[in-house]
C-alpha cells in the first residue's frame, strides 16, 4: 500500500484528478469505479476544468459508480445519480450509455444488483481503476463493518452512524435506510484502487487502516490483501 501524504485538500483532489486523467490518457477506453461523498467533490471539479480544454476526454471512458441509495428518486438532490450528473456527467463528454450507476427504485432490486455486477464483468472482466472514499467507520462504497470480504453487489442496510454523516442533504429528515453498493470482492477485482481521505474526522479511520490489521470489523482493511493501492491522505477536507 502507498501511502502520500498530501499538503491540503487541493493537493490531494490535484494528485487524485491526475491520475484519473493520466489513466484515461493511457486507455482513452479505460473502466473507472468511481465514488460519491464530500471528499472527492475537489477531484471532480480539477477532472472538470482539465476537460472542458481537451476536445475528447471522456468519450469511450466506461464508469461504475460504487454505490446508489435504495428507495429515493434518480432526480432527487441527495441521489448519487444527482450527484454524478452535478459534479463530472454534465460537464464532460461522456456517452450516458458508459455512465452504471445502481438502480435505487429497480423493481426487483436482487436482479438490479446481479445485473450490476454482470455489467462490470462484461466491461473489460473489472474495473481498471476505483477511486473510493472512507466512511468515518471504516466503510468503503456502503460496505458497512462486518461486510464478508468476498461480498458482491448487493442492497445493504446503512448503519445510523453513515445515516447520521449524511443527513444534511436530506433536509425533510428522511434518509434512506438502505442503499445498493458494489461488494469488496467486486471494489478488489478492480486493477488499482485509490482510496482518498481528507480531514480531522477521518484521522481515527486513517490510523486505523494503517496499523495493518486485516479484519471484517473495519472494510477498508481488505484494501491490504490487494497489492496495488494508493491512499492519499489530507488533514484538511
Ligand atoms: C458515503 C459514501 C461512500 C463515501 C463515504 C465518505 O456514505 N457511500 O462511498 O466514501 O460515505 O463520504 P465523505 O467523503 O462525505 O466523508
Amino acid at each position: 500500500m502507498k501511502w502520500i501524504a498530501c499538503d491540503d485538500y487541493d493537493d490531494l483532489s490535484l494528485r487524485a484528478a491526475d491520475t484519473l486523467l493520466r489513466a484515461i490518457r493511457t486507455d482513452p477506453r479505460t473502466v473507472l469505479g468511481l465514488p460519491t461523498g464530500r471528499t472527492p467533490i475537489g477531484m471532480y471539479d480539477r477532472i472538470v476544468q482539465q476537460c472542458s480544454r481537451q476536445y475528447h476526454c471522456f468519450r469511450e471512458v466506461v464508469t461504475f459508480n460504487l454505490d446508489e441509495y435504495v428507495g429515493i428518486p434518480r432526480e432527487h438532490p441527495a441521489s448519487y445519480f444527482s450527484y454524478m450528473r452535478k459534479h463530472l456527467f454534465d460537464h464532460v463528454d461522456i456517452d450516458p450509455k458508459n455512465a452504471h450507476i445502481p438502480n435505487g427504485t429497480a423493481q426487483d432490486l436482487d436482479a438490479e444488483c446481479r445485473h450490476y455486477e454482470a455489467e462490470i464483468a462484461r466491461a473489460e472482466r473489472s474495473l481498471r481503476l476505483t477511486f473510493l472514499g472512507l466512511g468515518r467507520n471504516g466503510h468503503i462504497g456502503f460496505n458497512e463493518p462486518g461486510t464478508p470480504f468476498d461480498s458482491r453487489t448487493r442492497v445493504v442496510s446503512l448503519e445510523a452512524s453513515t445515516r447520521a454523516a449524511n443527513a444534511d442533504l436530506f433536509p425533510d429528515g428522511h434518509v434512506p435506510t438502505r442503499a445498493i453498493t458494489m461488494g469488496i470482492a467486486t471494489i478488489l477485482e478492480s486493477r488499482a484502487i485509490v482510496l482518498l481521505a481528507g480531514g480531522s474526522g477521518k484521522r481515527e479511520a486513517i490510523e486505523r487502516l494503517r496499523a495493518g490489521v486485516v479484519d471484517e470489523s473495519f472494510p477498508a482493511s481488505a484494501l491490504w490483501k490487494h497489492d496495488e493501492v494508493t491512499v492519499l491522505v489530507s488533514a484538511t477536507s
